[in-house]
């Protein structure tokens, strides 16, 4: 157990397939007509309402309401020539292609693009241009595109790594420049200001660095104030008994810096970096550190200078492999960028806090009417102050995450997480930031974390796991729109839209709402829907919700009533051969419940625990015998544990028969009132294309004439459904078989949680 973090296996409430949320209208996915994508950017154009996507050869427009529907396609691949000469250069051919890398808003009409060009980067201007009030097509065209050939504007590798954000009419790139993707730097172009970059093979600057971000976060009012900040990870020069430790950087520069005038010309003054760092404090102050960062998400708040920064950090350390997510405030990043320096002797020396006299302006300040206006630009900044800069890029203190420790811990090695996106929601009882976690296995895991005060823990709860992509590749780019409720996101060959929720998902009682925790979700004293904090007083008087405790006995006391019972337990009948296997089906809506097994012989009132061994087990699916015996005999009492609120979810009478009335039993006409009939399992559960697990599980307990269990199960339900037509009302439909006394009828979209479908 790490220091207030479990490290047991945490289980979402609910979890989807892919089928099961096209079924339910959740998702759309868009597939590129050529078959192949290679995406390699994403930009989202929420007043335009388009998504636009940056792959190989390819650029899409494509329709944010629909993203399957109604796209735009831009072909524009390399010159057969280009990838004939970057293929004898020695290039791998699938290398040799045109990957788009960078889109951004230009103007009002156009968006910047740059591509790889097969290693010979082009830049352009793309036209698109929406009409609102006019059924006119959208346009969408390459207006120009040339072969860049000033350096640091696109990187000539489609794989190496590469950030960028364009502020005003200035490109702040962070990449690898040259042909050979040595020259990592990070540079300003494009606009009116001077073309600058960080010093060549600097390795106090940068040392092998992997970007992961760049944003302009403005200090305050003063525009000539402004940073860019760079996230990025390097090799740690300051570890220097170990060459080959990362560390997670934050790096900073002043939009405005125009290099120096005698001495750093055209290279940045104002360079600063910090360690970020996203540590676990163990027990006896030795702390696990999450060094490598892999994504970042800003959330911004009302207040532009101040955007919550979400870090997601894996570990590759030799003892244990994990991932970690922390959150960082500007006032703690701001805070290391105003504490000491970090100084370096000599090369004997190591790196450690310097205490001399820092020269005016201060390294890293920019030139700006907030710091005295004595400096109109950075060239007119004293040689000792651009000195000491360029020495001291390292600050001594590290970034520490907010309650010094991670909102977020993996370390079972279920996932390996690779994207995050966040979402800030009004709950019944507070804020709550939703975390959208991708990982390299098409899943999207839905999280809250719930910090307690008192005892300085972070409580994690997975309120969804959504299987986005059939196959299980990974994600590359996830987009949010908070407006649309929507989550967009990319794998290398497709990209997916899915909705933030779908409430009545987690059933229809109270009760069920509540456990799920979720705060985009409440009950409203009819089904589980969307919450929505500014909704009327009155309407707000019957909300119930509990989203820090779940306590669902007390939000629902009283509401048992209404709509679906909760207080109503399914009852079956199961069968099981002597000597045979058999299963006593009871999945829990939730993940999260435990379940816990009683039975009751014979004539005796009293409920007993039912113990496991090598012959009865606890499964996810139910209780299985692996050899019944008549004493086995009785009544089974499914019942779930969630958050101290327990539920009888099933009742099962098991009789024990003898193989040899088996066939007996299957051939008896079925209308008929006999003692002795073969049950079917519940059709109409299957999202389509799983193959009913049924089958499975007769294959399980070998009973090998499946064609006969279908053939008598095919004839069960389609009289179950004439029945239905028939009579309209669920509550009077009756089943073949009058033992099987069905209290509470499944709507038509129930479903099995995934996972009972393999285990
Ligand atoms: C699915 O959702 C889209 C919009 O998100 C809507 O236009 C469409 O009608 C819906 N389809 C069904 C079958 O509900
Ligand atoms: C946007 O930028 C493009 C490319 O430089 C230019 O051709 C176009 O006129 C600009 N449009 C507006 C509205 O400024
Ligand atoms: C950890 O993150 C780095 C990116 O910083 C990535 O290159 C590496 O593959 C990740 N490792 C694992 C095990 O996910
Ligand atoms: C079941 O197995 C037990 C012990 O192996 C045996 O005594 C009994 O006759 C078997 N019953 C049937 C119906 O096969
Ligand atoms: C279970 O029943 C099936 C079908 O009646 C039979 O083929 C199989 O041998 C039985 N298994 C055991 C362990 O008795």
């Amino acid at each position: 157990k790490l220091n207030g973090h479990s490290l047991e296996l945490n289980l979402p409430y609910t979890s989807f397939c892919i089928s099961e949320l096209l079924k339910l209208n959740r998702t759309s996915i868009f597939h590129s007509p050529f078959g192949f994508l290679d995406l390699h950017t994403m930009l989202l154009d929420e007043y335009q309402e388009r998504l636009f996507v940056g792959g190989r050869d390819l650029v899409y427009s494509l329709n944010l309401e629909r993203i399957s529907d109604g796209y735009k396609e831009i072909h524009w691949p390399s010159t057969a020539v280009k990838i004939e000469e970057c293929i004898m250069k020695g290039k791998d051919a699938s290398d040799c292609a045109n990957y788009v890398r960078v889109l951004h808003h230009y103007n009002r009409t156009h968006l910047l693009t740059c591509a790889t060009g097969a290693f010979d980067p082009l830049f352009g201007y793309i036209h698109h241009a929406f009409f609102w009030f006019s059924f006119q097509d959208p346009l969408f065209y390459l207006e120009s595109y040339r072969s860049e050939k000033i350096r640091g504007r696109c990187p000539f590798d489609p794989s190496s790594s590469f950030v960028s954000t364009l502020i005003g009419s200035e490109l702040f790139t962070g990449l690898y420049s040259d042909y050979w993707a040595r020259d990592s730097a990070i540079f300003r172009s494009l606009g009116r200001l001077t073309h600058i970059r960080t010093e060549h093979d600097d390795e106090r600057l940068l040392k092998e660095p992997k970007f992961v971000g760049s944003y302009m976060i403005p200090d305050n009012e003063d525009r000539d104030d402004n940073k860019v900040y760079f996230f990025f990870t390097e090799k740690a020069l300051e570890a220097e008994n170990n060459v080959h430790t990362i560390y997670s950087r934050v790096g900073r520069l002043c939009v405005n810096d125009v290099g120096g005038q005698r001495t750093m010309v055209n290279k940045w003054t104002t360079f600063l970096k910090a360690r970020l760092v996203c540590s676990v404090p163990g027990m006896n102050g030795i702390d696990t550190y999450f060094d490598e960062l892999e994504d970042v998400f800003l959330l911004h708040t009302r207040d532009h200078k101040n955007p919550v920064i979400f870090g997601l950090f894996n570990t590759t350390s030799n003892i244990f492999r994990g991932h970690a997510i922390c959150v960082y405030h500007m006032s703690s990043i701001r805070a290391a960028f105003n504490g000491p320096y970090a100084h370096k002797e000599g090369p004997e020396y190591h790196w450690s806090l310097y205490e001399g006299k820092v020269p005016y302006p201060r390294p890293g300040s920019c030139a700006s009417k907030v710091n005295g206006g004595r400096y109109g630009t950075t060239r007119q900044y004293p040689d000792e102050a651009i000195g000491f800069a360029k020495n001291h890029p390292l600050m001594y203190q590290p970034i520490k995450p907010t309650h010094k420790k991670p909102i977020l811990v993996k370390t079972d090695g279920k996932y390996n997480l690779k994207q995050l996106a966040v979402d800030r929601v009004e709950a019944e009882d507070g804020q709550y930031d939703v975390l959208f976690i991708g990982t390299d296995t098409g899943v999207v895991l839905k999280v809250i974390t719930i910090y307690n005060q008192e005892t300085e823990s972070m409580e994690e709860v997975i309120l969804e796991e959504l299987q986005i992509f059939k196959d299980p590749v990974p994600i590359i780019s996830m987009e949010i729109s908070s407006k649309r409720q929507q989550l967009y996101i990319g794998s290398a060959s497709a990209v997916a839209q899915v909705r933030f929720h779908h409430c009545d998902m987690y059933g229809s009682a109270c009760a069920d709402c509540c456990l799920a925790r979720d705060p985009y979700c409440a009950w409203d004293g009819i089904s589980c829907s969307r919450y929505y904090p500014t909704g009327t007083h009155a309407k707000r008087r019957f909300r119930r919700q509990d989203v820090r405790h779940g306590n669902a006995a007390q939000q629902c006391f009283g509401q048992q009533f209404v709509g679906d019972a909760l207080d109503k337990t399914e009852e079956r009948l199961a069968y099981g051969i002597e000597n045979n296997s058999t299963l006593l089906e009871c999945t829990p809506r939730s993940l999260q419940a435990k379940v816990v097994w009683f039975v009751q012989k014979g004539r005796e009132t009293r409920k007993e625990e039912v113990k496991t061994d090598d012959r009865v087990v606890k499964m996810d699916l139910g209780l299985l015998f692996l050899r019944v015996h008549k004493s086995d005999a009785g009544t089974y009492f499914c019942q779930t544990v969630e958050h101290s609120f327990v539920h009888t979810v099933r009742k099962i009478t098991l009789e024990v028969v003898e193989e040899d009335k088996v066939e007996e039993m299957f051939n008896k006409d079925h209308e008929e009132d006999r003692p002795h009939r073969m049950p079917c399992p519940v059709q109409s559960s299957f999202p389509q294309g799983v193959r009913p697990w049924y089958k499975e599980f007769l294959q399980l307990i070998g009973y090998s004439n499946f064609q006969r269990v279908e053939e008598y199960c095919e004839k069960v339900w389609c009289t179950d459904k004439k029945r239905k037509k028939l009579k309209m009302s669920p509550s009077k439909w009756k089943y073949a078989n009058p033992q099987e006394k069905k209290v509470r009828s499944k709507p038509e979209h129930y479903r099995l949680p995934r996972h009972a479908l393999h285990s």
